[in-house]
């Protein structure tokens, strides 16, 4: 009973159940989410772009634009915050996910650093709930399985360093990305 008992303890005290409880899965459109931040999957120039990042910038309106403008862009791997203006999130944190050419040319490295990249600031703004996209996996063309495991991995990590963060979504616009994470979350010991 005692060795039982034990597990349990340790198993609280690593954050086995506490990480977990503070990450959710859900589908739907990132802009409609009254998070203190959300992430942007952005490109290098931050200029705008199609798929989340086109969404992000019709619904935050003008202005994000203009305040990217000053950010003189920013590097794969790497994470820049803004206003979230019209949005009603308070913060953006545009994140630069890499282009997959094969896993060769240190995709997972530099996906895995946007995830530090956005967490950070997160911290360093006191953001206590974030949602994120599945960021590199559309146009980018990252693998959906590989994106969701070390998205999940960065997160559990994130989550026991910082315990102020309260929430985390990711927020996935189709089946495909939805089943990924959900199957990453559930390998992530
Ligand atoms: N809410 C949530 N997720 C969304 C939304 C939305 N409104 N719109 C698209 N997505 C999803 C996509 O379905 C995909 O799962 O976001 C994920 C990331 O896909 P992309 O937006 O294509 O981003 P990425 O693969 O990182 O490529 C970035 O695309 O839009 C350009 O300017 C951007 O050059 C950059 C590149």
């Amino acid at each position: 009973m005692f060795y039982t008992f034990n597990i349990s303890i340790c198993n609280i005290n690593r954050g086995g159940g506490v990480w977990r409880d503070r990450i959710e899965i859900m589908d739907g459109d990132i802009t409609k989410l009254d998070m203190d931040a959300i992430v942007n999957a952005a490109n290098n120039s931050l200029m705008g772009g199609g798929g989340v990042d086109g969404a992000i910038h019709r619904a935050a309106g003008p202005e994000l634009l203009e305040e990217c403008r000053r950010l003189g862009g920013c590097a794969t791997g790497d994470a820049k915050i803004t206003k979230g203006y019209r949005l009603p999130a308070q913060y953006i944190i545009h994140a630069v996910g890499p282009v997959w050419r094969g896993g060769g040319q240190g995709e997972s490295r530099l996906l895995a650093s946007c995830y530090k990249r956005c967490f950070e600031l997160a911290k360093a703004y006191g953001i206590k709930t974030i949602a994120l996209p599945a960021i590199s996996t559309g146009v980018y063309g990252f693998p959906k399985e590989t994106a969701a495991m070390i998205a999940i991995k960065e997160t559990k990590d994130a989550i026991l360093e910082d315990q102020a963060i309260e929430k985390v979504i990711f927020v996935c616009f189709n089946p495909d990305t939805r089943k990924a994470y959900e199957s990453a979350l559930a390998e992530e010991i």
